[in-house]
């Protein structure tokens, strides 16, 4: 029997973790026989050189090895092209045709993405693996093949039984043995491994030098959840590769690469870190939140005082720290100093701009004008009481928030305040309002 090492080096297969040797050492134990096999595995984990494998271990290796993909066919036409069909079976059927069931005899057929077949085809594919017969669309005359049949998914299957999308019997038929990849997130050992190989096979291909990862960026590397995993490492590897010129990858440059690291948080492994990890992604959503309510708050503020003054210009002047707070440089002077800035009785026009729609969201209960000066009055009284109130959480948190980086940097107001993205002078001003 040839060995898991000779195996994975015939398929261009890299990496030693024990859960993908397993998997491969069970597709050489399989092949010889006729059992049907069902791969299992999120996508991207390398579910396609599976069948491959079997295949080409198998005594069929000489038959016609035929990969399907049963979620890219239109469901109006996926019985013709597994099954085959009459002259005349349907509108467009000119001619008798066969099927990849026909043509595959003797062979293998790779059914990937089985677990988006139609019910329909369904049946007809549990009588072909009882009992090796099927029937071409529009034909009456039963028709025997001899096929292994080999499938994937990438699905959780249960769920699909379970929603009567997938039918139970057909997923026991099919998944006589079930081999299952594990995700790349459990094969830390593989991943830079990887890494490297394909580092180095786009750097041939792209006639550049190999990039390289600082001991940081490895670490950051192994830390990923790769959700897309092997494919999606191998699509880094590849715009990393081309688009770095620095050919030395640190961790910052890494992480530009790398799309929701806050989705980071089920690929730790060990509780501990998984614990602190989670701290830190809370601390960062809290930080995020506490700038947008900031903001909010800040908009409000504008709002309001435009809204008391219907002067856009003297606002302007007055909060022009506020204003380049929330819009920073972007061109909020054209949101401002626009000559006819809606006044707070024209807000109910619909505005153009998604910052002006910002303000009349807010501004809507202001939208007619007030009748009389009390009313008015009342109307503003209840806004700055909103915005009292959302100060005061706002306090709470900042204070939080200031407190917890203050203790985590042992009072050293320079780090904590590069950790909360303000000057250290603002924060000392803060610790002083505060009285921390
Ligand atoms: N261990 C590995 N060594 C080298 N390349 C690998 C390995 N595993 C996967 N790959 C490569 O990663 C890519 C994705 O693998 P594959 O197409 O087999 O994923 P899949 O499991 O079929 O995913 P999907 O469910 O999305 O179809 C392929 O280009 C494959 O060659
Ligand atoms: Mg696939």
């Amino acid at each position: 029997m040839e060995s898991v090492q000779a195996t994975k080096q015939r398929f261009g297969i890299i990496g030693n973790d024990p859960g993908l040797n397993r998997a491969i050492e069970k597709a050489i134990q399989v092949s010889p026989t006729d059992i049907s096999v069902l791969i299992t595995g999120e996508s991207g984990v390398g579910k396609e050189s599976i069948p491959k494998i079997i295949h080409s271990l198998s005594h069929r290796k000489h038959g016609k090895f035929i990969a399907v993909n049963c979620g890219a066919i239109p469901e109006g036409t996926i019985d013709s092209e597994l099954f085959g069909h009459e002259k005349g079976a349907f509108t467009g059927a000119t001619s008798t045709r066969s099927g990849y069931f026909e043509e595959a005899d003797g062979g293998t057929i790779f059914l990937d993405e089985v677990g988006e077949l139609p019910l329909t085809t369904q049946v007809r594919l549990l009588r072909v693996l009882e009992n090796g017969e099927f029937i071409k669309v529009g034909s009456s005359k039963v028709q025997k093949t001899n096929v292994r049949i080999v499938a994937a998914t990438n699905v959780q299957m249960f769920e699909a039984i379970k929603k009567n999308k997938f039918r139970e019997d057909l997923y026991y038929r099919l998944s006589t043995v079930e081999i299952s990849l594990p995700p790349l997130r459990e094969r830390k050992g593989d991943i830079h491994l990887l890494f490297r190989k394909f580092a180095s096979d786009f750097a041939s291909k792209y006639k550049m030098p190999t990039i390289r990862l600082t001991d940081e960026s490895i670490f950051l590397l192994e830390k990923y959840h790769w959700n897309g995993n092997i494919r999606q490492l191998r699509n880094v590897a590849e715009q990393i590769s081309v688009l770095e010129e620095n050919r030395n990858i640190v961790a910052n440059t890494l992480r530009g690469y790398l799309p929701n690291m806050g989705g980071n948080l089920p690929a730790i492994i060990d509780d501990k870190e998984k614990e602190s990890d989670f701290k830190n992604e809370r601390e960062i959503l809290y930080k995020v939140l506490f700038d947008m309510k900031s903001d909010l708050s800040d908009l409000k503020k504008l709002t309001l005082e435009l809204m008391k003054s219907g002067n856009a210009s003297d606002v302007q002047k007055d909060n022009e720290h506020l204003i380049n707070k929330i819009y920073g440089d972007s061109p909020h002077e054209t949101l401002l100093t626009e000559p006819d800035f809606p006044k707070p009785a024209q807000l109910s026009t619909p505005p153009e701009s998604s910052k002006e729609e910002y303000l009349q969201i807010e501004a809507t209960p202001y939208s007619e004008p007030p009748s009389d000066a009390s009313q008015k009055d009342d109307k503003y009284h209840f806004a700055e009481e909103i915005e009292e109130e959302e100060t005061l959480s706002l306090h709470d948190k900042e204070l939080e928030l200031i407190k917890k980086s203050l203790e985590r940097h042992k009072n050293k107001r320079k780090a904590a305040a590069e950790e909360l993205g303000i000057s250290e002078r603002t924060l000392y001003r803060k610790i002083k309002q505060f009285d921390l």
